[in-house]
Formats: C-alpha cells, structure tokens, sequence
C-alpha cells in the first residue's frame, strides 16, 4: 500500500517535471558583464563615499608613503573604466545584439498605455499580469533607463572630475573636451555635485531591483534569479 502510494506521487513528480521547460535566458558574456557591473558599481560607491568624505587616515609616518586618499582614487579610476567598457559593451548588445531582440521588443510595450494600466494593478494586487511583447514590462524598462541616464551622468562627470587628476595619456587628449563639459555643467564643484546626487540615484535603484529579483524568485517561481547566475530560467508549458 505504502509502495503504491509512493509510486504515485513519483509519477506525480515526474508528470508535473514534464510540464516545465527550461530555457536559455543569458548566455555566458551577458552573465558575465551583469556580475563584473555590478562589482564595479559596488567599488566605486565604497571608494566613492571615502572620497567625499575621508573617513579614516592613515597612521603618521615620518616617511611620506601613507597616501590613502590617492590610493582610493586610483582604485576608484581604475574601477570607473572597467565600468565604462562594460557599459559600452551593454549598450552595443542592447542596440545590436541578436539574442537581445526581445530587450528591444520591450520598447513597443511603452507606448501602450492599456499595458502600463495593468502593470499598475498586477503591482497593486487588483489584475492580471499583462501580456507582454518583449521581456520588460514598462515600469521596469522606464526603471532601467533611468538607471543608465544615472550610470551615463557618472560616466561624464567622472571623466570631468579625471581629467584634473590625471594629466598624461589619456588624460591630456580628453582635457579639451572635458573642460567644455565642465563649463556647461556649471563648473567643476557643480560636475562634483551631480557626480554625488547621481551616485545616490544608482543607490536606489539598486534597492529596488534588487528587492524586484527576490520578489520574482519567491512569488513568480521560474528561477529569474537564478537565470542572472546559471542562465537558465523555468516556465510552465500551460
Ligand atoms: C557607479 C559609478 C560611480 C560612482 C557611484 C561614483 C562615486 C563618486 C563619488 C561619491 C565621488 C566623490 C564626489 C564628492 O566629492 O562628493 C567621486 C569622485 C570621483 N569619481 Fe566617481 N563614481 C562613479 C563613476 C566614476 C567614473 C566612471 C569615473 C571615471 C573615471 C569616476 C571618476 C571620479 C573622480 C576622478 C573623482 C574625483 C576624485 C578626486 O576629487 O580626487 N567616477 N565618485
């Protein structure tokens, strides 16, 4: 009795397994620059808020070696180019990229007001999840648009703010350009200033997405959390 009570929830199993599909949502190189983005935003905010405000100095020395604020910065450089590359990269994928044509497809969703509507009432719990044409839902793609807006503003200022502290290579073919975006921001302690309020700009939306990824793994239950690391997500075929 046991026996066949236990094959019969086996088969159970078996036949709900049969009804998922698994299918490949990121490939390794989109995996990849999400992770390394994410490492370098991190770096960059820590560096950053020690930056704007030094809170610890290093033990006095009579040798002139202690330079924790330069040491800082650097690693806050060094971290603000692989950001712009990874950026970049992104930016190419989204616009050009074969497998991101569904990201694309999102842009069509924007312009239908009956979809915004429905994603309002799925995020208030009085309708249904509307049909989308590509993988973001408005309020999530007007959400990552901003968030570039931010990430694009920190790419500028910084390079505003670089081109003061680097003066060779580099930074002397980008000190033209970069001193005229400096005057039309309004000066340098103005760049410094949208640098900071931009910071704080990627800080909240990385609340939010972040809060977004674990609501989708624990209500929706096709693994789009675990997609970001393994690349496969789970969807029930009815
Ligand atoms: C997520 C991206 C970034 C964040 C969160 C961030 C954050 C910050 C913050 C908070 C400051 C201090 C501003 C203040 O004094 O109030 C700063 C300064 C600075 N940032 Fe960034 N930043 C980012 C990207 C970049 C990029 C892409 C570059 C370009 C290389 C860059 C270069 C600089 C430089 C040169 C300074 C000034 C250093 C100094 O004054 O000695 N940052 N950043």
């Amino acid at each position: 009795m046991k026996e066949n009570h236990k094959d019969a929830s086996a088969m159970e199993a078996q036949k709900q397994e049969c009804d998922i599909t698994q299918e490949m949502e990121f490939a390794p190189s989109y995996r990849w620059q999400h992770w390394i983005r994410a490492l370098s935003i991190v770096i960059l905010i820590i560096t950053g808020f020690y930056i704007a405000e030094p809170i610890i100095t290093p033990i006095a020395s009579s040798q002139p070696d202690n330079f924790m604020y330069a040491l800082f910065r650097s690693w806050h450089i060094i971290f603000g180019f692989v950001l712009t590359w990874v950026v970049l990269y992104k930016s190419y994928l989204f616009l050009f990229g074969k497998k991101n044509k569904m990201e694309r497809k999102a842009i069509k969703d924007i312009f239908n007001i009956k979809v915004w509507f429905q994603q309002i009432g799925y995020y208030l719990l009085i309708s249904k999840h509307p049909k989308l044409k590509g993988v973001y839902n408005p309020l999530q793609f007007m959400a990552y648009f901003a968030f570039y807006l931010m990430i694009f503003l920190l790419i500028i200022t910084g390079f505003v703010l670089y081109v003061h502290v680097y003066h060779n290579g580099l930074g002397a073919f980008m000190y033209e350009p970069m001193r005229a975006v400096e005057a039309m921001m309004g000066g340098l302690a103005m760049v410094r200033e949208i640098h900071h309020i931009a910071m704080w700009g990627v800080i909240l939306f990385m609340l939010g997405h972040i809060y977004m990824a674990i609501y989708n793994a624990v209500f929706v239950k096709e693994g789009a959390m675990d997609a970001i690391f393994s690349g496969i997500k789970w969807h029930k075929k009815h």
